[in-house]
């Protein structure tokens, strides 16, 4: 069966695709030759989830599936959570010269400067289009914002978020570990369950 991830994102492709195993034909959006960007203009991780699936469903008339993740940080009232990947050029810029994912790191620790309570999530949403009906995963990784970066696997908030049961971040981890563990491992799980199963 095939069914369509709606990212450009090769590394997700590949774990996504491992997972899923030989009965399902995984293709991306480059396989599709789809290259405008997809809205995703809501303001929860459910919404933008479910816009962009929607939006590629309506393309293509195709399966297919959608995926947001945000950093929830209890100190900051579940702030940056959606806007995650914007967060430094939210308002004035903070770090306008720097890479998003630094200029990210950089202004959550600013943020966070003196707080005590430095528990946060991350969490993903999945959004699976199959015949025109949809169904959402929740995937979930609870854990610590460290006070200072640390490692350098992974990507984006990974130097800076320690999960729970590590005294370790996710970008000190191997790969392997990490995507056993993850917001998004927890939701692809769910996904995989639900596929498999038809
Ligand atoms: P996206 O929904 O996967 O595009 O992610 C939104 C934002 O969360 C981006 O800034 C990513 O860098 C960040 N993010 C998503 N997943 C992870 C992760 O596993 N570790 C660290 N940052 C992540």
């Amino acid at each position: 069966m095939e069914i369509v991830f709606a990212t450009n994102n090769l590394h997700k492709l590949e774990e996504i695709g491992s997972l899923l195993g030989e009965k399902f034909q995984l293709l991306g959006l480059k396989d599709l030759n789809i290259e405008e960007e997809i809205p995703e203009d809501h303001d929860t991780l459910e919404e933008n989830a479910s816009q962009k699936a929607w939006y590629i469903y309506k393309r293509t008339g195709r399966n297919c599936f959608a995926d947001d993740t945000g950093l929830e940080v209890e100190a900051l009232n579940g702030a940056p959570g959606v806007y995650s990947a914007r967060y430094s050029r939210i308002g004035s810029p903070t770090f306008p010269e720097m890479e998003p994912a630094e200029g990210n790191i950089r202004k959550l620790l600013l943020e966070m400067d003196g707080k005590e309570d430095r528990r946060a999530r991350f969490r993903t949403v999945i959004s699976l289009i199959l015949n025109g009906k949809e169904y959402q995963f929740e995937g979930i990784a609870g854990g610590v914002i460290t006070r200072s970066r640390s490692g350098a696997e992974g990507f984006g908030y990974d130097p800076i978020f320690s999960p729970d049961g590590y005294e370790i971040s996710f970008a000190e981890m191997d790969l392997s570990l990490k995507n056993k563990i993850s917001h998004r491992a927890r939701a692809v799980d769910k996904l995989v369950e639900m596929l498999k199963g038809m």
